[in-house]
């Protein structure tokens, strides 16, 4: 969906960025760590477009649509209720009724919407200016998540939320089928969520690594030859070529999924890890029996998912390499 080409930028005297070459895939979700002012917004805006690099070059797929929640959130008329913040959203389809708005193609009540993102009905007809820094952030979620887009671009979106909408945010990401580029200080967000992270300094380097902030840093502190089946998309001097070629054995698509399905791998894996720490609670079953019973059905499922992911790998790896 997107590919760049050693690309480089500098601010005057500021190298924000040396050099980075990747290529996200359909469905990848890109993290972006590091510390204020590493340059991590600088990337994102080279990676969707919005700015051009210095030198490299970044080619989008075509028919990419974005969906972009900016650092600097995109203003919210506090006078109008969280209703007509989406019915008056020029953005967004219109359904023909005005009860109603289009959600990704899909015709949806405002208020069983606005229900979604955890706001009740009052809520729903009232202004925005009630709203609280973490609501008007998830109303402009809903806002953004109703559009169509197959590219969604978060640009610290977790700052001023609770728990509760991290969660629900999370829930929304699993369902979308695009691909997400992700910024955010929350580490544990980010495991939840991540299928590559893009670690940034400082310094002007950024360097890729397979799965979420852990596993960044499990493979920032083991030298080489990771024991896990890992992806490690460098940076690199020369173009990041594919290994297989037509002598591997694999059509282009098994390829894709060759190269793809460590980082699912790594995300069913941290998905896995958390909803175990989550069901480990003993008071969780007798205080809310439907999360419980939720989460379980989400383990078994990722726990399928893994074993399937895990077993098509060894497969295409081993014809890759006969
Ligand atoms: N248009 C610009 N002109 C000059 N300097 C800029 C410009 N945009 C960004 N910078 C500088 O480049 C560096 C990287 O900025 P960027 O916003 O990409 O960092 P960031 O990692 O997103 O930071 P934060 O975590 O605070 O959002 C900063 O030192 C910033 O001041
Ligand atoms: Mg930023």
């Amino acid at each position: 969906m997107i590919e760049a080409r050693n690309i480089t930028k500098s601010f005057g005297e500021l190298a924000v960025l040396r050099d980075f070459s990747i290529k996200i895939t359909r469905g990848e979700r890109i993290a972006m760590v590091g510390p204020n002012g590493a340059g991590k917004t600088t990337l994102v805006n080279m990676l969707i477009g919005a700015i051009p690099p210095d030198t490299g070059s970044v080619k989008l797929g075509t028919g990419l649509v974005q969906a972009v929640f900016d650092q600097n959130r995109a203003a919210l008329d506090l006078d109008t209720s969280l209703w007509e913040s989406l019915t008056q959203d020029g953005e967004l389809g219109v359904s023909g009724k005005n009860d109603q708005i289009m959600v990704r193609g899909q015709p949806r009540h405002v208020v069983g919407y606005l229900k979604d993102f955890l706001f009740d009905e009052a809520q729903a007809r009232g202004p925005v200016r009630a709203l609280s820094g973490g609501e008007k952030a998830r109303l402009l979620l809903a806002r953004l998540l109703a559009r169509e887009s197959n590219l969604l671009v978060l640009d610290e979106p977790t700052n001023d939320l609770d728990v509760e909408t991290l969660d629900l945010l999370q829930e929304v990401l699993d369902d979308y089928d695009g691909t997400v580029i992700l910024v955010s200080h929350d580490r544990d967000f980010l495991d939840r969520v991540a299928t590559t992270t893009i670690a940034m300094q400082g310094d002007g380097q950024a360097v890729a690594y397979a799965g979420g902030w852990s596993d960044y840093q499990a493979q920032r502190q083991t030298p080489a030859g990771v024991a896990k089946p890992v992806k490690i998309k460098q940076k690199s001097a020369a173009a990041p070529k594919s290994k297989a070629g037509p002598s591997s054995g694999l059509s282009y698509v098994e390829e894709h999924r060759l190269k793809e399905l460590p980082g699912v791998m790594a995300r069913l894996e941290a998905e896995i890890a958390k909803l175990e720490a989550y069901l480990a609670d003993p008071d969780l079953f007798s205080t809310s029996p439907a999360k419980f019973a939720k989460a379980s059905a989400g383990l078994l499922e990722r726990q399928g998912k893994l074993a399937a992911a895990e077993e098509d790998w060894l497969d295409l790896e081993e014809r890759a390499s006969a």
